[in-house]
């Protein structure tokens, strides 16, 4: 049963939309003004639609404060890049001429006012708007002098309903699915032919391909950057508003020669830049609908009606609410506040300032590092206490000792493998920007650091190849214990596969870094990446099994296929908004569902399948599994015939579909002496 739980709770949690969001509502998410305001000063600007009871509540707080202009009002609403509405109305024709010339007024209201059935916006609103997520829409309000026609006041507001493809529980449910194959890769990382230690690696580097996709200068539909969003903590990525860890890096960076912005504590999307989603400003028109004259005039004298603190406004009023810098602020095309493309949108999304990424990224991993090392120490501490006070069985404990230093090597080799792209990726970025020197310091220590550590073991893989033969990476058990993370899931004729990978993660962050607005460059050099890593797959079939061959086939074809729909992002392209915003939910599907065949291989590998089994079917096999279960680590050669038994005999439908590997069966693999059994010999 649990086998088939597992994953089926994982897709609920994967797969987006599944999570509750407020019912039928549209509302404000940010508040931005076009134009330096001048005649209308905003410092709140909550307007929320309820569909349920139709009504519209908001919490305003504004001021108009220039004597005598007469103007017309240009109300906007842009939805998927198609103009919804887009009406011109003179304020000296409606409400009796009140608002003409326009009156000095601080408004201050928070009200529900319900809209008369009459209006029929209910009707007006198809209830798609309500339900999709990542929903791209604003409206934008623009004052006009009359004869003139110089512009007053600018005001844009972005439109959601609360559903969004970012979930929390999406980014829980990966963090615990990669913790658990943490806790099965420690725990079986000790047996020779252990499947899970590679799969962690895959499970990690996957999710940081996905987060990387969000990472190029491409038009993402909102939806796609926020399922994006989800896996940055795979790149280590991992703020929330106002964290300290933020804040003192802004410090840091202020102290030693940073100006560039920080991160605002508000919503991100308001200073997209306009060309992108979810604000579409460059479109198609489409023709404004009469609707607009009737539900304006309609609603203003419901306005009037209803009981909102108009107040004269005092002097110091105008004076504080000009000179206090509110939350909304002005964001124009050539504004410096702007958000680009690429990394600079994707982490101010979760409150990370655009120079603050590599610092955020070097933090967590120097935290992680600190964890592991930790870990190491307590481990050896507890083989010391066990020689000291005699704890289990003097063989076991000379065992343990001797494959300590190789097994903390190894485990030193899949730490750098899983924080080498992120640091890559974000050291070159910083090099691209010229902030403060300590962050690019640091960042030429740590990307020196990280290569080392991972190219230190993949040259004396290569060293030990020539100098002696391919087999001796087989054969030497030090070294495949130490080294093994790198090539001992290939076979021996192909222990080369893990270099285009290096290489891979090599030129993408390139890309990332120095690609910087040319999203088509960026998504034809991924491509040819991608492409060559399928061929690769394809020709070499490097695995020790055909089911690893087929499940890395399988991720590598799903990154290419994902890369390659993403040519339609590319803003030279020019996909409208509504077809991008459908490739986008494909491209999220299928990586939803990658994940979730990781996540089963995963369960499969662990160990979990094989307590299930034996518990259906108790036979001989199962007691002998179980008596090793008990030892809690098997004498590794027996256990190298136990698993085979036990990986082949699993009748599993999944274990055959998927292509969960079975390197077992190999005869490079099953030649392979732990490191346990031949020092103890
Ligand atoms: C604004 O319009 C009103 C009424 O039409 C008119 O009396 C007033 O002179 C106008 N003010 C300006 C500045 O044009
Ligand atoms: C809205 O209408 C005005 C004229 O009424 C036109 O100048 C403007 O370009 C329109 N804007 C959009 C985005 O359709
Ligand atoms: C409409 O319903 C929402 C919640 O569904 C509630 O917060 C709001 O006060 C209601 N408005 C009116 C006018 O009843
Ligand atoms: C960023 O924040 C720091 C510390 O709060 C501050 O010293 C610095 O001036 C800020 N930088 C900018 C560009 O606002
Ligand atoms: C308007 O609000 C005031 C207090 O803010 C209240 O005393 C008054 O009764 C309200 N009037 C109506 C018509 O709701």
């Amino acid at each position: 049963m649990l086998v088939r739980l597992v994953p089926l709770l994982t897709l609920l949690t994967v797969l987006p939309f599944s999570s509750a969001a407020t019912d039928g509502a549209l509302f404000t998410s940010s508040v931005t003004y076009c134009e330096p305001p001048e005649t209308l000063l905003i410092q709140q600007f909550d307007v929320k639609y309820f569909s349920a009871n139709q009504s519209i509540f908001f919490d305003i707080s504004a001021a108009s404060v220039q004597a005598n202009v007469n103007v017309s009002a240009n109300i906007l609403v842009n939805v998927y890049g198609l103009t919804l509405l887009n009406v011109t109305i003179d304020l000296c024709d409606i409400l009796a001429g009140a608002l003409c010339p326009l009156p000095q007024y601080n408004f201050v209201g928070s009200q529900s006012i319900s809209l008369p059935d009459s209006l029929g916006v209910t009707n007006r609103i198809p209830a798609i708007a309500f339900r999709i997520p990542d929903l791209e829409a604003y409206a934008q309000l623009t004052l006009l002098e009359v004869g003139t026609g110089d512009i007053k006041a600018c005001v844009q507001a972005t439109l959601s309903n609360g559903w969004s493809t970012r979930q929390a529980a999406v980014q829980w449910a990966t963090g615990a699915l990669a913790l658990f194959a943490l806790l099965a890769a420690a725990w079986q990382s000790t047996r020779p032919n252990a499947v899970v230690p590679y799969r962690l690696l895959d499970l990690l580097h996957f999710y940081q391909t996905i987060a990387a996709t969000g990472l190029l200068s491409l038009n993402y539909p909102s939806l796609y950057r926020a399922f994006a969003i989800n896996f940055a903590w795979a790149l280590g990525l991992i703020s929330s508003t106002n964290s300290r860890l933020q804040t003192s890096i802004d410090n840091m960076r202020a102290l030693t020669g940073g100006d560039m912005a920080n991160a605002s504590s508000g919503s991100a999307v308001g200073f997209v830049d306009r060309r992108l989603s979810p604000w579409n400003a460059v479109n198609l028109e489409l023709p404004a609908s009469s609707f607009a004259q009737s539900l304006l005039a309609d609603t203003s004298v419901g306005a009037a009606r209803t009981n909102i603190t108009f107040s004269r406004i005092a002097l110091n009023g105008i004076q504080q609410l000009a000179t206090t810098e509110g939350q909304v602020q002005t964001v124009t095309d050539d504004s410096s506040n702007v958000l680009q493309a690429g990394i600079p949108i994707y982490v101010n999304s979760i409150h990370i300032a655009t120079a603050n990424a590599f610092m955020t990224t070097f933090l967590i991993s120097l935290i992680i590092v600190a964890i592991a090392l930790a870990v190491a120490g307590l481990a050896y501490g507890a083989l010391f206490a066990a020689n000291r006070f005699g704890w289990g069985t003097e063989e076991t404990r000379q065992r343990l000792k001797s494959s300590y230093p190789a097994h903390m090597r190894a485990w030193a080799l899949r730490l750098g493998l899983i924080v080498h792209p992120p640091l890559t990726i974000f050291a070159f970025y910083q090099w691209s920007l010229k902030d403060s020197w300590l962050s690019v310091l640091l960042s030429v220590i740590a990307f020196l650091a990280i290569w080392l550590s991972v190219l230190y073991p993949v040259f004396l893989t290569l060293r030990l190849v020539r100098r002696e033969s391919r087999d001796a990476l087989e054969f030497n058990p030090e070294h495949l214990a130490s080294h093994g993370p790198l090539y001992a899931q290939y076979r021996t004729p192909r222990y080369y596969f893990f270099l285009p990978l290096l290489i891979g993660v090599f030129i993408k962050a390139i890309v990332i870094a120095a690609g910087e607005g040319s999203g088509m460059a960026q998504v034809v050099v991924f491509l040819i990446v991608e492409l060559a890593v399928v061929i690769a797959h394809i020709v070499l079939k490097p695995y020790n099994s055909r089911g690893g061959d087929v499940f890395s086939t399988y991720l590598a074809i799903v990154r290419l296929v994902c890369t390659g729909a993403m040519i339609a992002f590319v803003e030279s392209v020019g996909v409208a908004a509504i077809p991008r915003v459908a490739i986008g939910a494909v491209i999220t599907v299928i990586f939803s569902i990658a994940v979730l065949i990781l996540a089963i291989n995963v369960f499969l590998h662990s160990g979990i399948t094989w307590l299930w089994r034996h518990r259906r079917s108790p036979s001989r096999q199962g007691s002998a599994d179980e008596s090793m279960l008990e030892k809690g680590d098997a004498n590794p050669i027996d256990g190298t015939a136990d698993d085979t038994s036990r990986y082949s005999a699993t009748p599993s439908m999944l274990s055959r579909t998927i292509g969960a590997s079975t390197p077992h069966h190999d005869t490079a693999a099953s030649r392979r002496v732990s490191i346990s059994s031949t020092t103890h010999h």
